[in-house]
């Protein structure tokens, strides 16, 4: 078959909601975009680990401490699965770390953003894993295998993250009026760069049209976005708490809420490398990287030598 007739015959396969496998035959534009797409979904996973990373030493109580590292590993455990899945592509891990520490590579704008105070650690379980879980649920659709498959394990945990921060929010909105005033002001200042995560809005996305035309994305971004407004305003007015944008109101009609345009401005100048620690996340990831050489080099060196006594 000639390229035409085995695109046909992958559209047709695409189309039939059938898996394209990595053996499968697949247009470079469909790897491309998903080799983008998965190693920045990596990349946000493991940078992600870093805001909260910060607050493993003042969490308030044990329980915390216990519940907020078990949270830190499993976004350690996404990220390794979503850079073997994205070498499954033909991508390579050095290559994909490479982009990362050179700023090359993308991973999600809500991990620009300083974590405050311990707050800040229900709003991003809340907020950010809530975001996040909204997006990967309807990525487990999505037509490539191994990331589909992928997403539907990263769900399952997602889903405690996301139960975990909404119960410290809770917690502090059931505390003195100090705990309170802290859940606001976290909410304030998560709220927007939250909604951010789905991306920019559809007239400005210049992958989604194929992403949705190859089902990588079943859903557009703002579609995504307008989800998971509607479902986290409630849960914040059941806590008392009031969202930042005063132009948000409920459509009888069509029972969502309407809300304000995010700062597109600050979006793009985050994405753009310049947000309020955006030099600070890639130094810390590659001074990790290379600080943790001398274990690769030995797990390495463990591996070959066990290699050739199996063989003699
Ligand atoms: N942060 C950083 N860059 C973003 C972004 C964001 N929130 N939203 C969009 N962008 C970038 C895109 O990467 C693209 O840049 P590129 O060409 O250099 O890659 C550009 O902005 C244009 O955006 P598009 O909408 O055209 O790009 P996509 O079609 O890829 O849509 C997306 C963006 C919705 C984020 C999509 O990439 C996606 O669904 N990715 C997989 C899910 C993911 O990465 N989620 C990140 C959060 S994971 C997480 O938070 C961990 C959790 O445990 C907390």
């Amino acid at each position: 078959m000639n390229d035409e007739q085995k695109l046909l015959e992958f559209e047709a396969k695409v189309n039939r909601n059938e898996k394209i496998e990595p053996k499968d035959w697949m247009p470079e534009a469909y790897r491309k975009n998903l080799v983008r797409m998965m190693s920045q979904h990596a990349h946000s996973e493991i940078v992600g680990m870093l805001p909260e990373g910060n607050w493993i030493t003042r969490a308030p109580s044990l329980r915390r401490k216990i519940v907020l590292l078990a949270k830190i590993q499993d976004e350690a455990g996404h990220g390794l699965y979503l850079y073997s899945a994205a070498e499954t592509l033909g991508a390579s891990r050095e290559e994909m770390l490479d982009d990362l520490h050179t700023g090359k590579a993308k991973y999600s704008s809500i991990f620009n953003y300083p974590t405050l105070n311990w707050a800040d650690m229900g709003a991003i379980g809340w907020l950010v894993d809530g975001a996040a879980m909204v997006n990967q649920v309807s990525l487990m659709g999505t037509s490539y295998g191994p990331y589909s498959r992928a997403m539907v394990r990263i769900c399952r945990e997602e889903a405690f993250h996301n139960r975990q921060g909404y119960e410290i929010i809770a917690k502090m909105c059931s505390g003195t009026d100090q705990q309170r005033e802290m859940a606001q002001d976290a909410l304030n200042r998560y709220w927007g760069p939250s909604i951010m995560m789905f991306g920019p809005s559809d007239k400005d996305s210049p992958h989604s049209a194929q992403a949705l035309k190859w089902k990588i994305k079943s859903e557009t971004n703002d579609s995504l976005r307008q989800k998971f407004i509607t479902q986290t305003v409630p849960q914040a007015h059941a806590r008392g708490l009031t969202i930042p944008d005063k132009d948000l109101k409920f459509n009888e009609e069509t029972k969502q809420w309407e809300y304000s345009e995010p700062n597109w401005d600050e979006f793009f100048n985050v994405i753009k490398g310049n947000g309020p620690l955006n030099k600070l996340r890639v130094k810390t990831r590659k001074d990790a990287h290379d600080n943790g050489k001398w274990v690769r080099d030995a797990a390495e060196a463990y591996a070959k030598k066990n290699a050739t006594r199996n063989v003699a």
